[in-house]
């Protein structure tokens, strides 16, 4: 008895002076378990910043185990996931304040549970918008062709005969813990529930010289590097950049312009900003691409490129078009080192202050110009403020803007700014974002657009979207491209009144919003055309309007897929993880993100809590403390 109430009282305070791992587990799991508002979460990251504080391992450790116990992913995507996003998690998580905007901005990605504050800044340009502005006017010449393909995704280590339906969210690939005869063996040309191999680029390749033989140039919205993202280590991602390079240089006959998106890096979406002390750098992406992209993009370009954090910009030879290629990773909720700081910068790394400049310069040139990167602005994925901010360019330099180009939902999708957000009509509509589907066979049919190009004005007369068919047993054996739809045969007539010379320019993808209004049919056609035929999910009342929002929506402030806290976590709508919350077929950047926010939406039950909590409480990180 004596003994008893000597340990109990040895135990209490040893709880007190040192959190025990009890008790420091215990609020993390209770944590998470009642974490449903903005307050509660923002309780939860103080337990959370404790044990980042123990360290990368211990935090990395904590929630393999956590990952592994509830079975969220197969052992080896947990434990690689996080290993690589772990240490970028708690190296943020050390640094900033519980209650500030960080906070909340942490609590509104990681959890979806704090609305994203937007802080007004008001970006400073050289000169106000001229008093003349130059008119651009088709003159009716013949136009001519660019190619836009995004989102590759090349698995260099697809093979042949591997499993097709395992139990990672990519397959196709000879993994050491796949048990059993093979029952879906994988394809020459790929599979659903896999990443493209190379032999389906190159046949992307040979359907764009066949298309579009004499197109001037392409441009390509990033994405290379396969989703396994739990093993792309740096010197995996820097074999599959140069590996692409080589790839498009052997196959493609015109210039390509590239852009760098967030699977381009490793570990994924690791763009630390130029402030951020760390030794996981990002300048072997740009590098790797300055030199592989060189040829095309000129000796300036890729200067910039290497030395401006991914953005460059090119005038096209024998074009009055000034096309400036940015990184968008900088503003993306899922870079999880924007974070370490309680003062987010509103132009980290100076990519808002390098679209200023080559605009203006395009402006003064009299030249038009496009804009192209990997996320659309419009996208729950950009932050509110930059996105905003963004805007605000956007808005400033619309006569020189005349199109913009996005890859990253693997979508086949369009966005509209508006000059008046408030006021969304034809006369207000004043951008429009192409965004191009994916090749990825993961997200629909493999798919690239070709646009017709006004070589006066440099708008879009048309977007042609060209497919291949994975489920017609003949792609297995070559793949047949084919036409898919034309934009302008198949929703001119619906809008009506598109003279010859007009483009699609923003004020028709509006009215054609209002179209898809009142005329379901159309709207169905869009959604159908998403995924190119390939994973159609049915979309009615909510769905609807939300999408249509989303298409008015090129600031992500209007964007309606997160207006309220919790929302983004849509458990029946993931594709990649089984039970995870992965928005299906969009180009998720972690799991790290989806297996945290899973935890908050019942994941965690009282009997599993206290199975991590005995399978974690004797490690010796947390006894040392
Ligand atoms: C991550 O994996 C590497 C290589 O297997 C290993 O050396 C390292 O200790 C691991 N890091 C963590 C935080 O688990
Ligand atoms: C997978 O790897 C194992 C071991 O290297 C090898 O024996 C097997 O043939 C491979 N399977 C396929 C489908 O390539
Ligand atoms: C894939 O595997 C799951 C589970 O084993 C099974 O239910 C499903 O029918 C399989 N799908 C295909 C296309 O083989
Ligand atoms: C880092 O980014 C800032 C913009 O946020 C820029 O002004 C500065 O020149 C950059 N520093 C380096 C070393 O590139
Ligand atoms: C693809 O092929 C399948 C099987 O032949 C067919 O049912 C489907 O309609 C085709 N999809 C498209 C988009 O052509
Ligand atoms: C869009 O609709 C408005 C109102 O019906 C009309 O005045 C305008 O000409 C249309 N513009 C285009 C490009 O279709």
């Amino acid at each position: 008895m004596q003994l008893w109430y000597h340990l109990l009282f040895v135990v209490g305070l040893l709880t007190f002076v040192f959190p025990s791992a009890a008790s420091l587990l215990d609020d993390i799991l209770k944590g998470l378990q009642n974490a449903d508002s903005c307050a509660s979460c923002e309780a939860l990251l103080v337990p959370m910043q404790t044990l980042a504080h123990l360290g990368n391992g211990p935090f990395s450790s904590t929630f393999t185990t956590i990952c592994q116990t509830l079975k969220m992913a197969d052992d080896d995507v947990c434990a690689g996931t996080y290993n690589l996003t772990g240490p970028i998690l708690a190296h943020s998580l050390r640094k900033f304040s519980v209650g500030g905007t960080t906070s909340k901005k942490f609590c509104a990605t990681v959890f979806g549970l704090c609305t994203q504050p937007l802080t007004s800044y008001t970006v400073p340009f050289p000169k106000s918008v001229p008093t003349t502005s130059r008119k651009f006017a088709s003159k009716g010449r013949k136009p001519f062709q660019v190619v836009h393909f995004s989102d590759v995704h090349i698995d260099r280590q697809y093979t042949l005969g591997s499993e097709a339906n395992c139990t990672k969210s990519i397959c196709c690939r000879n993994v050491s813990d796949q048990s059993g005869p093979v029952k879906d063996p994988a394809e020459p040309f790929g599979n659903s529930h896999c990443d493209s191999p190379p032999d389906l680029a190159d046949s992307m390749f040979d359907a764009t010289r066949e298309f579009a033989p004499e197109a001037k140039f392409s441009i390509f919205t990033g994405d290379v590097i396969e989703r396994a993202t739990w093993l792309v280590d740096e010197s995996e991602g820097l074999q599959d950049l140069r590996q692409w390079n080589v790839q498009m240089t052997a196959k493609v006959e015109y210039p390509v312009y590239g852009s760098i998106g967030n699977h381009d890096a490793a570990p994924v979406n690791s763009f630390p900003r130029n402030d951020t002390e760390t030794t996981i750098g990002e300048q072997w992406v740009f590098n790797t691409q300055s030199s592989g992209w060189e040829r095309w993009i000129g000796a300036t370009a890729a200067d910039q490129l290497r030395h401006g954090s991914g953005s460059y910009a090119v005038v096209v030879p024998d074009a009055n078009l000034r096309l400036i290629s940015i990184n968008t990773q900088y503003w993306y909720p899922q870079n999880f080192w924007l974070y370490d700081t309680n003062t987010m910068p509103a132009d980290p790394n100076g990519i808002l202050a390098f679209m200023v400049g080559q605009l203006q310069a395009a402006e003064d040139a009299g030249q038009r110009a496009w804009i192209f990167g990997h996320i659309p602005s419009g996208k729950a994925d950009i932050f509110f403020d930059q996105s905003n901010y963004y805007d605000q360019i956007v808005q400033r330099y619309r006569n020189t803007i005349a199109a913009q180009f996005f890859g990253h939902s693997h979508k086949d999708q369009f966005e509209i700014a508006y000059s008046d957000f408030s006021k969304q009509t034809a006369e207000t509509a004043d951008s429009i974002l192409f965004i191009a589907p994916a090749l990825t066979p993961s997200s629909g049919n493999p798919a690239f657009k070709v646009y017709d190009i006004d070589p006066d004005t440099f708008e879009v007369m048309d977007a042609k979207v060209y497919i291949t068919n994975i489920s017609d047993p003949s792609f297995h054996v070559k793949p047949q491209w084919q036409l898919y739809y034309s934009a302008r045969e198949s929703y001119g007539p619906f809008v009506g009144g598109l003279q010859a010379t007009d483009s699609l320019n923003p004020a028709f993808w509006h009215n054609l919003t209002e179209v898809f209004e009142t005329n379901d049919a159309a709207f169905q056609l869009f959604n159908t055309r998403l995924s190119r035929g390939g994973a159609v999910d049915s979309c009615t009342d909510d769905c609807k309007t939300t999408t249509i929002c989303d298409m008015r929506a090129a600031r992500s402030q209007n964007n309606c897929d997160i207006k309220t806290p919790g929302f983004q976590l849509k458990r029946e709508e993931d594709s990649e993880l089984g039970q995870l919350v992965l928005p299906k077929g969009e180009c998720e950047g972690t799991v790290a993100r989806s297996i945290l926010a899973g935890l908050v939406v019942g994941g965690l039950d009282d009997a599993a809590v206290q199975q991590i909590l005995e399978l974690l409480s004797g490690e010796e990180y947390f006894e040392e403390n």
